[in-house]
């Protein structure tokens, strides 16, 4: 085997070359959101028919860039496919009784306002589509004037580009290091060739890439040890953050209560038994009276419904309480708020907790850190409709940002809003 390129090998690194680049384009091709973008028209005459449809029938519930009575429509190409989006807008009630596990929680989130059902071809709805998508790249000029810098409507690099382009340029370093090192091997194989060579000139010219000099190096040597050990900091790092996460933490409980049987096959409501979660910072876990509103008459149904409805029983007439191990728990040093959060964030509970009407023991499913809290902080939008407390805010807002308000942008990364 040879280290060193030579020319007759040559057509290996063209055949290598011509691979990576296809693999690239396939992999832009094979890209989702590139391509589906890429199919909407941009055609201006369907644009301005799309926005007769679009002003007609539409704006009286939705804004391209803000939320109205339904969502802001600005990238619901890359939310949901163009199949998805005609059947909606078709028949938006038929989808959500189908079950489509998207379209169920946007209506809940939007109060399960029913949108109206449009009898149009797709062609009509593909152009209302592309109104949308040019109106979300070329946002109007008042806008962009209105927030005084223009410079707002930049929105970054999205992260799946990101992606692509650091392929992109990991491909040119390794292209760029292969044509150098066809050049040395080229220019080495010209002049070790040439007889009237000195014979310091014919030393460098011979030289070989040796190891045990590179090994013995102690710059190079040095190196090596602080990547070393900057990767075992980083992991020690890592492991420190992970002290106290009880992820998945599902201790046995002293009654085989099952959250299954009860809100998933029975779809008992979260808070018909976790009353405080509407109304205080704790959701309660449930007396066994609440247990009894039932139990005393569903009993005795299967054998271990006996052994452990006996329990129940058994608390109630001792007037003890059912000693239930705690699943979920912050330290001390942090407040966290049921209420906000389901009721004004109107954050739902298996955001936080999972599908819960699956499990029959309960297990904690998020991280509870405070990255965790912080990240959804950061990405969440405040739910400021049909709230009045926040109608100046978002009024103020708007005047100097066109994104949605975030949970960060009202004050939930401030330390002492979490910390006691
Ligand atoms: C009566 C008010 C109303 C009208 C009119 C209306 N919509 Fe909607 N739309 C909504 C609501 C509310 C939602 C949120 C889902 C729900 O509650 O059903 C929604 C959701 C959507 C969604 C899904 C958005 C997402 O974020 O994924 C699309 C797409 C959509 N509408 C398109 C249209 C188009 C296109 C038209 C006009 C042809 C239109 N809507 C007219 C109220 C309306
Ligand atoms: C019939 C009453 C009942 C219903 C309905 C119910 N729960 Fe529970 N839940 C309990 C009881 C009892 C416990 C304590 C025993 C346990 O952890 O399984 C509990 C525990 C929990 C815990 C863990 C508490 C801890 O210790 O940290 C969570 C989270 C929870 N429930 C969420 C939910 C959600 C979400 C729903 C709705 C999908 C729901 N529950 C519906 C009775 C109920
Ligand atoms: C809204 C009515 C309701 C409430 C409230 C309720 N349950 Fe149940 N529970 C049921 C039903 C329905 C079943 C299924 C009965 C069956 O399978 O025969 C059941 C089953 C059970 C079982 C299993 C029985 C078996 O067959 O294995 C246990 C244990 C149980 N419940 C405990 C509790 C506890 C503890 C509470 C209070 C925290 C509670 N239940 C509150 C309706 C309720
Ligand atoms: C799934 C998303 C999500 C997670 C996770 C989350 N929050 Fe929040 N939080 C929200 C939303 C949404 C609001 C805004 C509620 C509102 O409109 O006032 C909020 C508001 C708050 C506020 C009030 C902020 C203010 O300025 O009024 C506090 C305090 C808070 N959260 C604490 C926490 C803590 C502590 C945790 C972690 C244990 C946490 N949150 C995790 C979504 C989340
Ligand atoms: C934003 C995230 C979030 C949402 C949404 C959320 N929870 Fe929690 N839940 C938590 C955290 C964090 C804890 C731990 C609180 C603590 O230890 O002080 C918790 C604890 C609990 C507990 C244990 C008792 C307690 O208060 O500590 C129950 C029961 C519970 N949640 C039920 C629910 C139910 C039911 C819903 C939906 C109505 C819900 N949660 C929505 C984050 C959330
Ligand atoms: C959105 C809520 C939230 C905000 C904002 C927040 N924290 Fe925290 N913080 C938490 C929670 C929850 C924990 C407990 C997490 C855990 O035990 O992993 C915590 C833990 C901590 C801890 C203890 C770490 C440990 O390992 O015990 C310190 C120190 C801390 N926070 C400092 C801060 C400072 C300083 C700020 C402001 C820059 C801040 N926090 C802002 C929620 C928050």
């Amino acid at each position: 085997m040879k280290l060193i390129p030579t020319l007759e090998s040559r057509p290996n690194y063209i055949q290598s070359i011509v691979a990576l680049f296809s693999f690239l384009i396939a992999l832009a091709i094979t890209s989702p959101a590139w391509s589906q973008a890429n199919d909407i028209p941009t055609d201006p005459d369907i644009i301005s028919s799309g926005e007769n449809l679009f002003r007609q029938n539409c704006a009286a519930c939705h804004r391209v860039d803000q939320n109205l009575i339904g969502p802001a429509l600005q990238n619901v190409y890359d939310r949901r496919d163009m199949a998805w989006i005609m059947a909606f807008v078709k028949n938006s009630q038929k989808v959500i009784a189908s079950g489509d596990e998207y379209a169920v929680s946007l209506y809940d989130e939007y109060n399960k306002t029913v949108m109206t059902s449009f009898d149009f071809t797709d062609d009509e709805i593909l152009s209302i589509v592309a109104y949308v998508k040019d109106q979300t790249d070329n946002p109007p000029q008042a806008a962009v004037a209105a927030d005084g810098t223009g410079q707002t409507q930049e929105q970054g690099v999205p992260a799946k580009y990101l992606n692509i382009i650091f392929i992109g340029l990991v491909t040119t370093l390794v292209l760029l290091l292969i044509v150098l090192v066809m050049i040395v091997s080229v220019l080495q194989k010209y002049l070790g060739q040439k007889a009237d060579l000195e014979s310091d000139d014919r030393e460098i010219v011979e030289q070989r890439f040796d190891l045990m000099a590179l090994l013995q190096n102690k710059a190079f040597l040095g190196m090596i040890a602080f990547v070393i050990t900057a990767f075992a900091f980083k992991g020690i790092i890592d492991q420190l953050y992970n002290i106290g996460v009880q992820q998945g933490y599902a201790p046995k409980q002293p009654i085989a209560f099952s959250h299954k049987v009860h809100a998933g096959q029975f779809e008992i409501d979260c808070n018909y038994c976790h009353t405080g979660v509407t109304k205080s910072k704790n959701a309660n876990i449930p007396s066994p009276n609440i247990c009894m509103n039932c139990h005393s008459g569903i009993t005795k149904g299967t054998n271990t419904g006996t052994t452990e409805i006996e329990k129940i029983y058994s608390a109630i007439d001792n007037n003890k309480p059912i000693e239930w191990i705690r699943v979920h728990n912050l330290p001390d040093l942090a407040y966290f708020n049921h209420s906000q959060h389901v009721v004004v964030g109107k954050v739902e509970c298996k955001t936080c907790h999972g599908p819960i009407e699956e499990m029959d023991v309960v297990e904690q499913y998020s991280k509870l850190t405070m990255g965790w809290c912080i990240e959804c902080h950061r990405t969440t939008d405040v739910k400021t409709r049909d709230n009045a407390y926040y109608d100046e805010l978002v009024k103020l807002h708007d005047k100097v940002n066109s994104e949605p308000m975030k949970v960060e942008d009202i004050g939930g990364l401030e330390c002492a809003k979490c910390h006691y």
